[in-house]
């Protein structure tokens, strides 16, 4: 198991729908991911049964993020996307209820999550995208360490405006 002081990521469960399913599906919520189309209990259902899968096939790792002591659910984060030819992935992650937002969850799960990727994945580059106006999520990963590389103008949709992303990687030290 992955934990640190306030935190630990488990894989992601059946048993963790609920939790999805109460502070995901919002528009408040997935204004800072792709934008917001309702999610059906089936829909995520599905969606946690691929990625069972994926997990089983090594092309991501899904966890829960669960606060302690009382192993309660705050959110997801993932490395999706593996390719173990050039060692590279793609990150996500979402905590899932704002009164959750600004604690130190996210920074302590991302460093859980890096080290994973390094050390159990042996992998060397992670990268990840956000959304111009999400300036919460940049500043926490350029303070860990990811660069931002580029720029999409407009690639999404969201409440009604097109939106600018950035693209930031992180390299492995021993790599670089
Ligand atoms: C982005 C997210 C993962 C960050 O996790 P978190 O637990 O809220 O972040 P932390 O508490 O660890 O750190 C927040 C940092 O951002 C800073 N911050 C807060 N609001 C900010 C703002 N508007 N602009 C810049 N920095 C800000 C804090 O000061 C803190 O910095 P510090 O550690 O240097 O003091 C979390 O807020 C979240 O899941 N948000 C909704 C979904 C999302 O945006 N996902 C990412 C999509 S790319």
């Amino acid at each position: 198991m992955l934990v640190s002081k306030d935190i630990r990521l488990v894989p992601l469960e059946e048993n963790h729908l609920d939790d999805i399913m109460r502070d995901w599906n919002t528009p408040e919520m997935r204004k800072f991911l792709g934008g917001y189309i309702p999610h059906t209990r089936e829909h995520e259902r599905e969606w946690i049964e691929s990625v069972q899968i994926e997990m089983k096939k090594r092309s991501s790792f899904v966890f829960a993020i669960e606060q302690l002591p009382k192993d309660k659910f705050i959110g997801t984060i993932a490395l999706h996307n593996i390719d173990w030819l050039s060692r590279s992935c793609t990150m996500g992650i979402a905590i899932h209820n704002e009164e959750n937002w600004g604690i130190g969850f996210g920074t302590q799960a991302i460093e859980l999550l890096i080290e994973f990727g390094w050390k159990s994945l042996n992998l060397r580059r992670i990268e990840l995208s956000v959304h111009e106006f999400n300036e919460r999520a940049k500043h926490v990963y350029e303070k860990l360490g990811f660069v931002e590389y580029g720029k999409a103008h407009g690639k999404y949709y969201i409440d009604g405006e097109y939106v600018n992303s950035y693209y930031l990687e992180l390299i492995r030290a021993s790599e670089k």
